[in-house]
């Protein structure tokens, strides 16, 4: 049976587990030279109908190290940009390749892909989710914090697509959680509901706030990402000044506890949600953040693929 990966709620606590051991193991393979192929002779479709740096390379030079193969596509390169039928091309995909990594805007959209897709479909972002992004996240804080459950982690800014993927990582790793947005800029409503049953299992607490300095009081970890998401470009300048005062600077960072990180998935915008000099600053571990992309990707690759 084919496994897709289309949110975070899609793995158990228990699976969420073992991908972090073997990313860290896969990590310090990679870094003492060692060589490892277990996807060798497999192919990795990536099709991709917005910009990407960080879910591109990773998936790209992961595969590769695997062993295997990775062929890029836009959609308005191959017959879907004149109308083919997801379900058509979902099928012909799956006749050539071993999985693929899809980023688009609507998420029911790559649902479609997974319903008719007889090879594992990866989430490389849709407006309503990150799950990749936050996989690699949960590895880093374990990195830098010793732990994931029980860690109290702020989220500044707006209730996009990561914010979504992190409340559901929080929920299923016992974290604890503080969103604060501006109003009319909070979380999907049912993601945070389901979220929050889980959350009852795992001892994790989910709350949704307007005020940054009383959602970073004690935060070990402090996460923003950008204002305007992919494909909100139009509403860029009044987002600019309805998330005015959802900035992570030194007098945010101050409420927070002493040892506590800065993480951004990226990319950043400097001067808006993030300053400069905290994206600088030595308690920022947002570029570890960027290299465990890799490292989780191919735990994910090998899980899904092998
Ligand atoms: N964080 C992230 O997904 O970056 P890209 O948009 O560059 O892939
Ligand atoms: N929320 C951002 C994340 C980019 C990685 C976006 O969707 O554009």
């Amino acid at each position: 049976m084919k496994r897709d990966f289309l949110s975070i709620g899609d793995l158990t606590t228990k699976e969420i587990e073992s991908l972090l051991i073997r990313a860290m193991e896969l990590k310090s393979m990679q870094k003492s030279g060692v060589e490892f192929h277990p996807l060798k002779g497999k192919n990795l479709g990536l099709l991709f109908e917005k910009q990407s740096t960080r879910t591109r390379l990773s998936f790209e030079v992961a595969i590769a190290q695997l062993g295997g193969h990775s062929i890029y596509l836009s959609p308005n390169q191959i017959q879907m940009g004149r109308g083919e039928d997801i379900r058509d091309t979902a099928q012909v995909f799956a006749r050539y390749l071993d999985a693929i990594v899809i980023r688009t805007y609507d998420h029911p959209m790559i649902e479609e892909w997974a319903r008719y897709s007889t090879i594992p479909v990866i989430n490389g972002l849709t407006d309503l989710h990150h799950p990749c992004q936050i996989l690699s996240d949960l590895l880093t804080i374990l990195e830098k914090k010793g732990r994931v459950c029980g860690i109290r982690m702020a989220y500044i800014g707006d209730g996009n697509n990561v914010a979504h993927s992190l409340i559901e990582g929080a929920a299923l790793m016992g974290m604890k959680i503080r969103i604060a947005t501006p109003g009319g800029y909070e979380p999907d409503k049912a993601i945070v509901e389901r979220a929050g049953i889980l959350a009852k299992e795992t001892g994790a607490s989910i709350e949704i706030l307007q005020e940054p300095s009383e959602a970073v009081k004690d935060a070990d970890v402090v996460y923003t990402d950008v204002w305007t998401s992919m494909g909100q470009e139009k509403e860029e300048e009044d987002r600019r000044g309805i998330f005015r005062r959802y900035q992570i600077n030194r007098e945010l960072m101050n409420r927070a506890e002493e040892d506590a990180i800065i993480m951004h998935c990226l990319p950043a915008h400097r001067g808006e949600e993030i300053t400069e000099e905290m994206m600088e600053s030595p308690r920022s571990v947002i570029f570890d953040q960027a290299e465990n992309r890799l490292h989780m990707q191919k735990a994910l690759l090998e899980m899904l693929m092998r």
